[in-house]
């Protein structure tokens, strides 16, 4: 086995393609249904907020779909991300399991995302739009679709969850650096917004709230388009560039993972870098792989709620998508993983979830807070605290191997870094964060207002 620490291609070995896994699926998806009718929903329904190239691939089961050159130049300013070996959390941990972890942390605004906000930019400007609206809930999300939104002199706004927005005040200024406007939601700017500070004029606000916002603002303008950061099939899609680099990687060294451990919020970042691997499982080649998602145990969408569709946002304003569901109306505890606050999850997520081919488990914030200490004192990184959900898991499984004697290979999908979250690492190590307890009530109310389909 090779002992280097770090594992890079080159610019040039940038994938071309990304991976569609609809072509593989031995089921279809359910279709997305139109709220108004009940029936399957058409292109031409979601015009209005997104360009045709991305609602072809929101439906496409092509197996490869080129990235335009244009973006993969982009991409160029921090891909091919680098593949680690943690030798010294392996070493700390005196485990004889085998960790890589693929860091998606070295990019512009820190995380995954602009992988899919480089490509819905690009998207939108050769639509000739000249302004999109979107949410973001740690903040993530919206500096990446800033920074995608500078990259093609396109007007951006975004409505950021309230929490969120105050618990990482420079996340704004990191959008306003990039050029974008961004408000917190829910906003006064809104009738969404301005319906739910009637009721609750302290509310957090939330993913769906939030979702509902920029869903408003964009089809009240002729020149906007809406974006969504994660959970829809085509932002799936680009993700995907992350895992083709890291299963090349992995060839080269001759390796292949036994466990790929990633956490999920909407699902983009994890779905990026198994799918390509999940593949592998669905045609048999490896049976044994084992995927497992993390979410936050006050949200735990995935190990707790229906499989029943919903409403992707809080006002009930999007189609209707068949996935696992804590109930649209659902406010999730203030936790400092706002990524992982989202009372759904992908539809390509929760299809493979029935079908059996991944895991969920759920996690408290205090454990995945040490563990992400854990993380920074032996391999540096400060993660993004919803990375800490899949070091937890990580490190859980490499103490089982220390159990069994076994040498496992361990894949990380570390989705950031957690640089402007230091408010969070302050209240951790100064004894101020709590863990919160499932919210069973609050999930109860929301999953009786699910739409009768
Ligand atoms: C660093 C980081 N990881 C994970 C997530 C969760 O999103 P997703 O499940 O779409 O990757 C977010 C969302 O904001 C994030 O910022």
């Amino acid at each position: 086995m090779d002992k280097r620490t770090k594992f890079t291609l080159s610019e040039e070995e940038i994938p071309r393609y990304w991976y569609n896994i609809q072509a593989d699926l031995p089921e279809p998806l359910p279709p997305v249904l139109h709220p108004g009718t009940g029936n399957p929903i058409t292109p031409d329904d979601l015009a209005p907020l997104f360009p045709m190239e991305l609602i072809k691939q929101e439906v496409s089961t092509e197996r490869w779909i080129e990235i335009p050159e244009e973006v993969r130049d982009i991409y160029k300013l921090w891909r091919p991300t680098t593949l680690y070996r943690a030798h010294r959390l392996e070493k700390f941990l005196d485990t004889p399991a085998k960790i890589f972890y693929k860091y998606e942390g070295s990019s512009p605004p820190g995380s995954h995302k602009p992988n899919t906000a480089v490509a819905q930019a690009y998207y939108n400007k050769m639509e000739g739009i000249k302004r999109i609206a979107t949410e973001t809930g740690a903040g993530q999300w919206g500096s990446a679709l800033s920074f995608g939104g500078a990259c093609f002199d396109l007007e951006i706004k975004v409505y950021m969850v309230r929490i969120s927005y105050d618990q990482k005040p420079y996340r704004r200024v990191m959008m306003e650096t990039w050029g974008a406007k961004c408000v917190p939601s829910p906003s006064n700017e809104t009738k969404a917004g301005r319906d739910m500070l009637a009721k609750d004029p302290d509310c957090p606000g939330s993913l769906g709230l939030a979702i509902s916002e920029a869903v408003e603002d964009a089809v009240s303008r002729d020149d906007t388009h809406y974006a969504l950061g994660s959970v829809l099939n085509h932002v799936m899609l680009h993700q995907t560039v992350n895992g083709l680099e890291a299963k090349k990687l992995m060839e080269k060294l001759d390796v292949y993972p036994d466990i790929i451990i990633g956490c999920i919020g909407g699902g983009s970042n994890f779905a990026g870098l198994f799918f390509p691997f999940v593949k592998d499982k669905i045609d048999g080649t490896k049976p044994d792989l084992r995927i497992i998602n993390v979410e936050p145990a006050s949200c735990p969408t995935l190990t707790k709620g229906p499989y029943a569709y919903d409403f992707g946002d809080a006002a009930g304003l999007t189609p209707l998508i068949k996935m696992y569901t804590l109930g649209h109306g659902f406010i999730p505890p203030p936790v400092h993983a706002g990524g992982l606050r989202y009372h759904g999850m992908a539809p390509l997520i929760c299809h493979l979830y029935r079908l059996g081919f991944v895991e969920a488990r759920a996690e408290h914030q205090l454990a995945t807070f040490q563990a992400g200490i854990t993380f920074a004192r032996t391999e540096g990184i400060i993660s993004a605290p919803e990375a800490n959900h899949a070091i937890k898991a990580v490190i859980d499984e490499a103490l089982k191997c220390k159990e069994s004697g076994e040498s496992k290979t361990i894949l990380l999908a570390h989705s950031g870094h957690g640089h402007v979250d230091m408010a969070a690492y302050d209240a951790y190590l100064s004894g101020k964060l709590h863990d919160y307890e499932y919210p069973r009530e609050m999930v109860e109310e929301a999953l009786a207002q699910l739409p009768k389909v």
